[in-house]
């Protein structure tokens, strides 16, 4: 908690985030392990072959995928005795909870083996081990460190549609990567400013493993914004999740599990429409409602809706971060998701990508997602037994690969808060004016070393781009009054201020200045 109000200090500090892409009690119904007959078949054994790489020296080049095997979870053998179907309603759920044991290993073969068909450009999320979604947390540059560490598919920061629909796509010259951009607010405009940049992907780093995330309260809306990228990423996830009242104030995240025929009207919208015409898979992330038979409810209409996946976040809509995720119902949701042939990922305090397989193999789920843990270390993904890097390691990788992508400097500075450590003095420094990569990368030291040359002259480079450090001549600090009045008259909100934080404004004043020479793809070759 120290560490996070730390981040609102930094944050203050930086220039107000003008676009917002926001980004139980649950009853455990056992199943005797001894009526289960597990052959176990250990994931991490088959992963180990096809394991990264990770070079001391932080060259960019992508590793081999560590799922080269398509699935690792354990196989199960069906058990002796079999469990016969309970038909439910809601009188007869509550009394049958503690009876049904929702034994997946005495489901018959054919709903073992039942599968929602994988559309030929989607990914099935079974034996994945998942970067979540995080808004800030899960912008490209932390997604491409997440798949360097060997994370399976990482997820984007939650969009929302109104802030999708309307931007247009363009191909980065510089970098290769696709970005959705749209013009600046009127006010930074005039300040020089370059377009907003609402959303942004690294199509070949990403091939194959990106899922988009949306925030929606609306089927055409969905849909409408749904269809801007879908033809480059691997998967649509609507987020039916989030607990903030910026997203719920809007029938957003949370707020559509309360609203559950508008959430499958949605999903059935987007299935309905994106399969087919971009053959990718449409997935769901939600969480536990209050009762084992509210969201069994729940779950079993979302699995009906053409679904490839749904992800369950063990914790309800009223539970903070720090309380401790549940898994009471979480068998449960497995089970449904098995009979419909919906793979089933699990969310909430998964530690790492071992502790991933232990939950997909006591719970019987088909992958795993990591939010908090990966956002501090990206160690997180590999390989049980493969060595570790330190903090100095992936947090010069992730400064690299900013700088790659023109990540926006405020971001940057913001993912790398997670991840130093705070005991670390560089820490504290980082909290002052750091104002341009030239000046992050002194002051972290990786200018030195092996290495530095380079990381010197790329953060030149991307200064001159983004128009930081000396090519941005003047920041004026306005005061009060002057606040009031930026955004032509309204007041527009920060993502620190729609979280209750107080956050300082700045004045960005950009002269001209020659603009950087846009050689193409010459930062990328330096990758
Ligand atoms: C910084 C941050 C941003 C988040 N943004 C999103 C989001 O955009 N969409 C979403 O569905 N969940 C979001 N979440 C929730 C996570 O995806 C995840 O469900 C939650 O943190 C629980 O996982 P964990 O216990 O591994 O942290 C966010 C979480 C964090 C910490």
């Amino acid at each position: 908690m120290a560490f996070r109000s730390f981040h609102s200090r930094i944050l203050s500090r930086l220039p107000t985030i003008s676009v917002l892409t926001v980004a139980a009690f649950g009853r455990r119904v056992t199943t005797p392990t001894t009526a289960i007959a597990i052959r176990t078949l250990n994931p991490l054994s088959t992963m180990a072959s096809t394991a990264m790489a990770i070079d001391p020296v932080p060259e960019i080049a992508m590793p081999p995928t560590a799922t080269a095997e398509p699935a690792a979870v354990p196989e199960e053998t069906p058990a002796a005795a079999k469990v016969p179907k309970v038909q439910r309603n809601p009188e007869e759920a509550a009394a049958a909870e503690s009876t049904v044991n929702w034994n997946i290993s005495a489901l018959p073969e054919e709903v073992l083996t039942r599968r929602v068909p994988i559309p030929l450009r989607g990914v099935d999320y079974r034996g994945k081990i998942v970067l979540a979604p995080m808004v800030r947390s899960g912008e490209l540059p932390a997604r491409l460190l997440a798949l360097k560490y060997g994370a399976d598919l990482v997820w984007g920061p939650e969009t929302v549609d109104h802030s999708l629909i309307g931007t247009t796509r363009r191909v980065n010259p510089r970098t290769g990567c696709i970005e959705w951009t749209r013009p600046p607010s009127q006010s930074h405009n005039k300040a020089g400013h370059e377009e907003n940049v609402i959303f942004r992907i690294d199509p070949s780093r990403e091939e194959g493993k990106l899922v988009f995330q949306i925030g929606t309260s609306d089927p055409d809306r969905a849909l409408a914004a749904a269809r801007l990228v879908a033809a480059d990423v691997s998967g649509i996830d609507v987020n039916a999740g989030c607990p903030k009242p910026f997203s719920t104030s809007g029938g957003m995240g949370a707020a559509l599990l309360k609203t559950p025929d508008k959430l499958v009207a949605i999903l059935e919208n987007l299935t309905r429409h994106i399969i087919p015409e971009f053959q990718i898979g449409v997935s769901v992330k939600i969480r536990l409602l209050e009762t084992p038979t509210q969201t069994e409810a729940l779950v079993r209409r979302l699995v009906k809706t053409g679904i490839t996946g749904l992800t369950i976040h063990c914790r309800t809509t009223p539970m903070r971060p720090r309380e401790r995720a549940i898994r009471g119902q979480l068998r449960m949701i497995g089970y449904i998701c098995r009979e419909a042939g919906v793979a089933c990922v699990v969310n909430g305090d998964v530690a790492d990508r071992a502790d991933g397989y232990r939950l997909m193999n006591e719970f019987k789920v088909d992958g795993a997602m990591i939010a908090t843990a990966a956002e501090k270390n990206p160690n997180v993904f590999l390989p049980e037994g493969q060595e570790r890097t330190q903090w100095g390691t992936y947090a010069r990788e992730l400064v690299r690969f900013a700088m790659v992508v023109e990540n926006k400097m405020s971001n940057t500075k913001f993912t790398l808060s997670q991840i130093v450590p705070g005991r670390e003095p560089v820490y504290k420094r980082m909290a002052g004016p750091v104002r341009s990569y030239s000046e992050l990368v002194r002051l972290l030291g990786f200018d030195e070393g092996e290495g530095g040359g380079e990381m010197v002259s790329m953060a030149r480079r991307t200064d001159e781009i983004l128009k930081l450090g000396e090519w941005e001549v003047k920041r004026e600090q306005k005061g009060k009054k002057g606040q009031q009045q930026q955004g032509n008259g309204k007041k527009r909100k920060s993502e620190d201020e729609l979280e209750g934080k107080e956050v300082k404004r700045e004045k960005v004043v950009v002269v001209e200045q020659p603009v950087a020479q846009q050689d193409a793809g010459a930062l990328a070759q330096a990758v």
